[in-house]
């Protein structure tokens, strides 16, 4: 698999820096592959939007995991094994029911992922089987997390979740307590196919190299969680909408809003991303979801604003809008709270760390760059009573 125009590096070798590691090959992975030229987003060789017009979530998690989509008994057995792993075990929905209200979702989620290690006996078994089984067991249980945190701040019991249909219906009936219409369900899934993996992204790669040490899966689920919740990553859905928000509350012009801005030297949330230099696949796919529904629900508001911002900023500055700008406002469609939009980002990538995860171990190297020094040196110690 090795890359012919990729040179092997040795130790010898003059040291390469690249900062924020930008244009680093650090890893192989079969797992999905973006031209940010052409503005292309396969996973394991299927192009992002045959998946998101065909397959389900399931189905894509099964691709990762498996290189291959599955057949309809393959499905079936998946299916099975995630909808029996939902359940939280009692421990930690207890930390949930003392989470304070305000706490930052993610924070929240950080904490119970890591939490369910506790009560996995199977938390610090390395073998493929054990964390192939605890792959499929995180990622059943952090949407009931999500759930149960969301019901639970706002004065509400949590709900049980299903014992059968997909994830996205059980998400959005433990959430709401009613099931979901057939159009939310299937918008909700597209969602989750469309972020579940996407290259070395900072908060994969921070995965990886978790799991790079051989620690376990828990620890670098944890760990990526802690990267995606990043404004500069998985945190911007929430600020786009936070923007959209305050430019309705403001009954600002969207353009003026946006302008000012960038006069003033700000990022807008949603825009620019480090290896598209083209419109993002996720984001036209989004952006075209996001009409539909905007029109079968007679509520455009959300959607004019982004077109406005994305014209104004594609204008000013020629940069396109990431999968983030347009996830806000399908979201917000959907009823789904701003801080929750994160979250849910995660719940969907869980499917990419895991598979991620799996891949590094089935051919491990430790991760582990190296920092420029560019401190002093030579310095006289002078002892403590002398200082
Ligand atoms: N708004 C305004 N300007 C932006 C911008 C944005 N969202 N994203 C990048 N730029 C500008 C930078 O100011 C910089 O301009 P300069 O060279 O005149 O200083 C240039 O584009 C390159 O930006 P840089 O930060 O070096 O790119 P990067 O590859 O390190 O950053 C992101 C990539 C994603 C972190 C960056 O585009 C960003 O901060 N976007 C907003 C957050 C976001 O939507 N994140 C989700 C990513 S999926």
């Amino acid at each position: 698999m090795a890359d012919q125009n990729v040179k092997e590096l040795t130790t010898d070798d003059a040291p390469v820096k690249a900062r924020g590691l930008e244009g680093v090959i650090a890893l192989e992975s079969a797992l999905s592959s973006i031209d940010g030229q052409k503005g292309e987003l396969i996973y394991r060789g299927y192009d992002i939007h045959a998946l998101a017009e065909g397959a389900s979530f399931e189905e894509v998690v099964y691709l990762l995991w498996n290189g291959e989509l599955p057949t309809e008994d393959e499905l079936e057995t998946l299916r099975s094994e995630l909808q029996s792993e939902r359940a939280l075990p009692a421990p930690v929905m207890n930390i949930l029911r003392h989470a304070p209200d305000d706490a930052h979702p993610m924070a929240v989620l950080r904490t119970a992922v890591s939490s369910l290690a506790l009560y996995d006996e199977e938390a610090d078994a390395m073998n493929d089987e054990a964390n192939r089984r605890k792959a499929a067991r995180v990622l059943a249980q952090i949407p009931t997390v999500i759930a149960a945190f969301d019901r639970l701040r706002k004065g509400l019991d949590p709900i049980s979740p299903l014992d059968d249909g997909s994830m996205a219906h059980n998400f959005l009936y433990m959430l709401n307590g009613e099931e979901p219409g057939e159009a939310a369900e299937r918008v909700f899934d597209v969602c989750l196919v469309l972020h579940a993996d996407h290259g070395l992204n900072a908060s994969t790669f921070t995965g990886r190299v978790i799991g790079s040490t051989l620690s376990d899966l828990y620890s670098a689920v944890s760990g990526a969680i802690g990267a995606l919740k990043g404004p500069l990553h998985g945190g911007a859905n929430r600020e786009v909408m936070r923007m959209l928000l305050e430019i309705d509350e403001q009954g600002a012009d969207p353009v003026e809003y946006v302008t000012e801005k960038l006069e003033a030297g700000e990022r807008v949330m949603g825009f620019g991303h480090r290896v598209y230099r083209t419109m993002d696949p996720r984001a036209a796919i989004l952006r075209d979801m996001v009409k539909e529904l905007s029109e079968e629900e007679g509520e455009m508001k959300w959607y004019e604003y982004s077109m406005a911002i994305l014209e104004t900023v594609r204008d000013e500055k020629g940069i396109a809008p990431n999968v983030d700008f347009f996830s806000a406002s399908t979201y917000y469609q959907l009823g789904l709270d701003p801080d929750l939009f994160t979250p849910i980002f995660a719940l969907s990538r869980t499917a990419g760390w895991t598979a991620h995860l799996l891949e590094q171990w089935a051919d491990n190297r430790l991760i582990r760059p190296r920092a420029e020094y560019v401190g002093e040196r030579d310095r006289t110690f002078v002892p403590l009573g002398q200082r």
